[in-house]
């Protein structure tokens, strides 16, 4: 009896020692965003993970941190470039201080569908794009591109349909320069925030309104803080999904392969998700705009659009030095 309680202990110890020893081998790869679960990246991150972990099951582990809980977006690209964390999806606008030529994604009306978008990060412009990224040895390495929608603006002071309206409003913007200068051009003002005070901000008045796609607005519930909502689609919101450059150095061939393969596959599958959640959620907004009553939503007209894409177009232009401006032509020939 006491050897059968003897050799049960030690078998015991044996599975609590190998146990935790083969579950350890796995090499996480940390992947911080900070939108929720429910969005076009929030879903892509998850799937990735979900893919990449069944895939490299024991050997490799993709873990997702959502909603900001690690870093916000510029916090996470130098992060990442320093190796806390292995990848990140940051928008556009979070690359001003490290690939500024990005802000080409935040032009106000340049992408006249996400279409012209693809397009663009599919063919020579999404190229020079991927070797600036090499050419400035980051330490970051550029894996893909993934879309979130076309943004929408709202506040608190008034509806915002022509250019008088947005005369001396306090929007919150992402740290792109160029949207700065969008909401100059307007006769707004643009503070820099990061997305995770954005309702804070809102809802205690430190700015009177925003800009974003329906489904970080809606996930977010910036809408429920805001008395007007205009569905203007003005300017694009888009990710780039980086990984730290020694990490991916490092990986063993076949691992490069297959997270490379699942990219593509879950870029393919999120381009789609974007339409539809971008759909969904701006229908969910409009309900809640019926059913509470506290919330005004307004479609532009066609002369509204134009009246706005006039006082935004010198924008294009202000930024040469940093966007190419034959990227700006090439895009509006493709119009
Ligand atoms: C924002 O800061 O508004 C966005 O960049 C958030 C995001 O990642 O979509």
């Amino acid at each position: 009896m006491k050897r059968l309680l003897l050799i049960s202990t030690v078998l015991f110890c044996c599975v609590l020692l190998i146990v935790p020893a083969t579950m350890a081998k796995a090499v996480k790869i940390r992947f911080t965003h900070v939108v929720s679960e429910n969005t076009p990246k929030g879903w892509a991150a998850n799937e990735f993970a979900a893919r990449v972990n069944a895939a490299l099951k024991g050997s490799y582990e993709v873990v997702v941190f959502p909603n900001s809980q690690l870093y916000d977006d510029n916090q996470a690209i130098e992060a990442l470039s320093a190796g806390f964390v292995e990848m990140a999806a940051p928008s556009s606008a979070k690359f001003v201080g490290s690939v500024p030529a990005l802000q080409l994604f935040d032009m106000p009306f340049l992408f006249p569908s996400i279409k012209t978008v693809h397009a663009v990060i599919d063919g020579e412009i999404g190229d020079e794009i991927r070797n600036m990224f090499v050419e400035r040895k980051l330490g970051i390495k550029l894996m893909t591109f993934w879309d979130n929608a076309f943004k929408q603006f709202s506040s608190n002071v008034r509806p915002l349909l022509k250019r008088a309206d947005f005369k001396g409003v306090k929007f919150r913007i992402m740290s792109s320069d160029v949207l700065e200068a969008q909401m100059s051009a307007l006769g707004g003002v643009g503070l820099k925030l990061p997305f995770a005070e954005v309702y804070n901000a809102l809802e205690q008045g430190v700015v009177d309104g925003q800009e974003n796609t329906a489904s970080n607005i809606y996930t977010k519930k910036f809408h429920e803080v805001q008395k007007y909502m205009t569905f203007s689609n003005h300017g694009y919101l888009g990710y780039a999904v980086i990984i730290n450059q020694k990490f991916w150095d490092e990986l063993p061939a076949e691992v490069q392969n297959t997270i490379t393969k699942i990219l593509t596959e879950v870029t393919a599958l999120e381009r789609q998700k974007a339409i539809e959640l971008d759909q969904e959620q701006g229908q969910l907004i409009r309900e809640y705009a019926e059913k509470s009553g506290k919330l005004k939503i307004f479609d532009l007209t066609p002369e509204q659009t134009t009246e706005l894409q006039e006082a935004m177009k010198p924008v294009h232009d202000k930024f040469a030095n940093v966007v190419p401006t034959k990227w700006i032509e090439k895009i509006k020939a493709m119009e």
